[in-house]
C-alpha cells in the first residue's frame, strides 16, 4: 500500500474545522493591522535560498528538498517565505508601488527534518513581512501582532523572547571575541559545536548538549559589543512592546537559525508542546532585498508553525469550536420520489441552502438518523399524503415544531432557513 511520505500529513475533513478557525482569526489579525496577502509558487530556484537563507544554515546545508527539472535547473520547495517575498518585491517592484510593503502568508514549507511531534517536513506557517522601513515601530508590530494571533486562539503559557543581532559589523568584531574565548575549549564541545565554530559559530549557543551549554553558559554575549545604533533601536523596540503590554524577556543567547538576520531577533514559545516549542521566529533584515539583488530596503517579518500551534490549543484546550452542522436534510418516504429529492435538493443547493439527502436506498428511519448525525437543523419529509395534497412538512429539529408548507412555496422555506441561529 502506499502511504504519505514520512512526515507529512493529510489534513483530514473532521480537523478542518480547527484550520478553518485558525486562519479566519489569522485573516482577521491581519486585516486589522493592514497587511495584505501575497501568494508565491511552492518551488524557486534553489539560489534564492542558499543565497537568503545562508549556505552555512542546518536549512540550506541539510534540510532543503532540492532536485534538478528535467531542463537541469536546480529547484527547491521552499523552506520558509521570507526569500521568495523578496524576490517577488525585488520582482515586481513593489517598492515603486508604495514605499512600505506591508504582506502575509498562508503557505505549506518543506524541510527535511527528522520528523517528530511538533517536527514535519510539509508544514504550514502563517507569517508577515514588511519591506521599506527600519522603523523600530514594525519590530514591536511584528511581535505585537504574532502575539495578540496566539493570544487570541487562547493560549497561554507563552514566552516571548527577544535579542538583538546588532549590524554585521558589530557581530564580525563580537564573534572573532567569541572565537577567542571558544578557541582552548574546542575539546570540550560536541562534534556538530566544533564544526559550527568554523561554519556558523553563534549557532553553538543553540546546542541541546549539556557539554556544549556549560561551555556556552561563560561565554562573552552579542548584546555587550552591539553597536550604538543597534541599542537605541532595541530599546525602542522594547519600549513599545512594554506599552502594549506584551511581557517579554531578553534572551541574549537567542540565535535564529538563518542568517539574513540584523538587530531584532525574537522568538515566541510555548510550555505546552514538548521540545519542538517554538511557535513563531522572526527577526528584522535590512540587508536581505540588497542581499537577493535589490535597492537596499529594509525589512521586519515572523512567521509561525501552524501544526505546532494546533498541537499547543490541543494540549491547553484553548479551541472550542461548534460541530459542523447542515440547514436542511430531506427525508423521503417513498423510494418512487428519489428524482423528486434530488431536484428538490438541488433548488435548495443552488440557493445555497447547505443541503442534504440519501443516496443509498436507506430506510427512513435510517435517513432521519443520519439526519441527526449530520446535525441538520432543519428536516424536509417528502411523501405520504401531504405530497398527494402538494405539500410537504418541514421539521424544526432543535424544537420538533412541524409546518405543512406548500411545494410551491419554496422561497418561504429558503427564508426561514437562511435564517440561522433561530
Ligand atoms: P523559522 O524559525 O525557521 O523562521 O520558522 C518559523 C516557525 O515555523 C517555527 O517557529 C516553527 O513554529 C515552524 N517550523 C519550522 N520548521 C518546522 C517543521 N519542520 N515542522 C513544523 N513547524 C516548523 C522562518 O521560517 C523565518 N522565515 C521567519 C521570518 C519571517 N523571519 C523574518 N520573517
Amino acid at each position: 500500500m502506499i502511504k504519505a511520505i514520512t512526515g507529512t500529513k493529510d489534513i483530514l475533513p473532521f480537523d478542518i474545522s480547527k484550520w478553518r478557525y485558525l486562519e479566519n482569526v489569522i485573516r482577521e489579525k491581519m486585516q486589522s493591522f493592514n497587511y495584505k496577502e501575497i501568494r508565491t509558487p511552492v518551488f524557486e530556484e534553489t539560489a534564492l535560498f542558499s543565497r537568503g537563507i545562508g549556505e552555512a544554515t542546518d536549512i540550506v546545508s541539510k534540510e532543503m528538498y532540492t532536485f534538478l527539472d528535467k531542463g537541469g535547473t536546480s529547484l527547491t520547495l521552499r523552506p520558509e517565505m521570507t526569500a521568495s517575498v523578496g524576490r517577488a518585491f525585488i520582482e515586481h517592484s513593489l517598492s515603486a508601488k508604495q514605499n512600505l510593503n506591508k504582506l502575509f502568508y498562508i503557505a505549506p514549507m518543506f524541510r527535511q527534518e527528522r520528523p517528530q511531534a511538533g517536527r514535519l517536513r510539509q508544514f504550514h506557517q502563517f507569517g508577515a513581512e514588511a519591506l521599506g522601513s527600519d522603523s523600530p515601530a514594525l519590530d514591536s508590530e511584528m511581535i505585537i501582532l504574532a502575539f495578540d494571533i496566539l493570544k487570541a486562539l487562547g493560549l497561554n503559557g507563552l514566552t516571548v523572547k527577544v535579542n538583538s543581532l546588532g549590524v554585521p559589523q558589530s557581530r564580525e568584531a563580537y564573534k572573532n571575541v567569541l572565537k577567542e574565548y571558544l578557541s582552548d575549549k574546542l575539546n570540550l564541545l560536541s562534534e556538530e559545536s566544533r564544526k559550527r565554530f568554523y561554519t556558523n559559530i553563534l549557532r553553538i549557543f543553540d546546542s541541546k548538549e549539556e557539554n556544549d551549554q556549560e561551555v556556552m553558559k561563560n561565554a562573552p554575549l552579542l548584546i555587550d559589543y552591539l553597536d550604538q545604533e543597534s541599542l537605541q533601536h532595541f530599546e525602542a523596540v522594547k519600549k513599545l512592546l512594554s506599552c502594549a503590554s506584551v511581557p517579554f524577556e531578553v534572551d541574549p543567547r537567542l540565535v535564529r537559525g538563518l542568517d539574513y538576520y540584523t538587530k531584532t531577533t525574537f522568538e515566541i514559545i510555548s510550555g505546552a508542546v514538548g521540545s519542538q516549542s517554538a511557535l513563531c521566529g522572526g527577526g528584522r533584515y535590512d540587508l536581505l532585498i540588497e542581499q537577493l539583488g535589490g535597492k537596499p530596503a529594509p525589512g521586519v517579518g515572523f512567521a509561525a508553525g501552524i501544526e505546532r500551534i494546533l498541537l499547543a490549543c490541543e494540549n491547553e484546550n484553548s479551541l472550542t469550536i461548534d460541530g459542523e452542522s447542515l440547514d436542511l436534510y430531506i427525508i423521503r418516504l417513498d423510494k418512487s420520489l428519489q428524482d423528486k429529492t434530488f431536484d428538490l435538493g438541488l433548488s435548495f443547493r443552488r440557493k445555497n441552502i447547505n443541503t442534504e439527502f440519501d443516496y443509498l436506498d436507506r430506510s427512513v428511519k435510517a435517513q432521519m438518523r443520519e439526519a441527526n448525525r449530520l446535525n441538520a437543523r432543519y428536516v424536509i419529509i417528502l411523501g405520504g399524503e401531504e405530497y398527494l395534497n402538494g405539500q410537504l412538512i418541514l421539521k424544526n429539529m432543535s424544537d420538533g415544531v412541524q409546518e405543512n408548507i406548500s411545494l410551491e412555496q419554496l422561497d418561504y422555506i429558503c427564508s426561514k432557513l437562511s435564517k440561522k441561529g433561530e
